[in-house]
C-alpha cells in the first residue's frame, strides 16, 4: 500500500514535511546581513517594545551586591535557552536586564549566527553567551538544565512544532518557564485589513529594496495567516507538557506573548 506522505505549510504553500526546514533556512540564509534592519523598518521599531515585553516576563535576577566568596562559588548563574535566537537579540536584552546571566542561543542557520557573534563581541557580551548551531527539534542540550527558555518568532519557522515544544520542556529545570513571542491574529475590524493591506504590499516592497528578496518577506507575512491561533497554540503548549499555560495579544493581535510552566 502507498503510503501518504505528510504535508505542512511552507508560507501559503503546501510542501513535504521534511522539505520545509531547507526552504526556511534559505530565507534565513539570503536575509541575515539585513535581518536587524529589516526588523526595525518592517514594524516601526515596535518589535522592539514586544520583545522588552518578553524580556520583563523572563524577570531575570538582577545584578546583586558581590556576595562573601564561599555563597560566590556555590552561586549558580540564571541560565536562559534562546531557540531560534538568530542574530541574538533577546539574548543581549536578556544579558542587560539581568545580573550575572548566562545565555545559550540555538539557531539552525549559521549565517544568523554569524550576525549574533560579531554583535555579541561588539558589545562586550562574547563570554557571557555561547552560540550552538542546532535544530529546535532535536537539541544538543541535557535534561533541565535552564531556568527560563524563549523563542521569538521563530516557532512559526520550525517543521515540527510540536518535536520542538516538547525539547524545550525537556530543557528547562522544574519551576522553569517557557516564552513564545509570535506573529498572531489582528482580529480588531478596520486594523485588520490595514494589516493585511500592510502585509501583502509594503512589506515584500520593503524586502525588495533592502533585501532584494521579496519572496523571503511574501513567506514571512504569508507563514504569520498559517500560524494557529493563541488559542490553538497554548493548547499544542498543555499537550507539550507546560502547566498554568496563558498567552496575552499585543498591538491588536499583531503579536502574542506565550507563557509555559515546567511543574
Ligand atoms: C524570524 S527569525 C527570529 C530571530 C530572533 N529570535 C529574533 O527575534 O530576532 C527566525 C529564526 O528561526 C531560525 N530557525 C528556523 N528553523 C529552526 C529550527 N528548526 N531550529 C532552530 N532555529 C530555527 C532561523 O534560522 C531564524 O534565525
Amino acid at each position: 500500500m502507498p503510503r501518504t506522505r505528510e504535508h505542512t505549510d511552507f508560507g501559503f504553500r503546501r510542501v513535504p514535511l521534511e522539505h520545509k526546514q531547507a526552504l526556511v533556512d534559505d530565507v534565513f540564509h539570503s536575509v541575515a546581513s539585513r535581518y536587524d534592519l529589516m526588523n526595525d523598518l518592517m514594524s516601526g521599531g515596535l518589535h522592539r517594545a514586544w520583545k522588552d515585553a518578553l524580556v520583563t516576563a523572563v524577570n531575570p535576577p538582577r545584578a546583586r551586591p558581590a556576595p562573601a566568596q564561599e555563597a560566590k562559588a556555590s552561586a549558580r548563574p540564571f541560565a536562559l535557552l534562546d531557540l531560534a535566537g538568530g542574530t541574538g537579540d533577546i539574548a543581549f536584552r536578556v544579558l542587560e536586564a539581568g545580573g550575572g546571566t548566562r545565555a545559550t542561543v540555538v539557531d539552525i542557520n549559521a549565517d544568523m549566527l554569524a550576525v549574533g557573534r560579531a554583535r555579541a563581541a561588539g558589545r562586550g557580551l562574547d563570554d557571557a553567551i555561547t552560540f550552538v548551531e542546532g535544530n529546535a527539534e532535536a537539541l544538543p542540550l541535557p535534561d533541565r538544565s535552564y531556568d527560563a527558555v524563549t523563542i521569538a518568532f521563530g516557532i512559526r519557522n520550525v517543521p515540527r512544532i510540536a518535536a520542538a515544544l516538547g525539547e524545550a520542556y525537556r530543557v528547562l529545570r522544574i519551576g522553569g518557564r517557557f516564552l513564545c513571542l509570535e506573529f498572531s491574529t489582528v482580529d480588531v475590524p478596520g486594523l485588520d485589513a490595514l494589516y493585511d493591506f500592510y502585509s501583502f504590499n509594503v512589506i515584500p516592497a520593503l524586502g525588495r529594496a533592502v533585501t532584494e528578496d521579496a519572496e523571503a518577506y511574501r513567506y514571512l507575512v504569508e507563514s504569520i495567516r498559517r500560524f494557529p491561533r493563541p488559542d490553538a497554540f497554548a493548547e499544542m503548549m498543555r499537550a507539550a507538557g507546560f502547566a498554568r499555560v496563558s498567552f496575552q495579544r499585543m498591538s491588536g493581535g499583531i503579536v502574542a506573548l506565550h507563557s509555559g510552566w515546567r511543574l
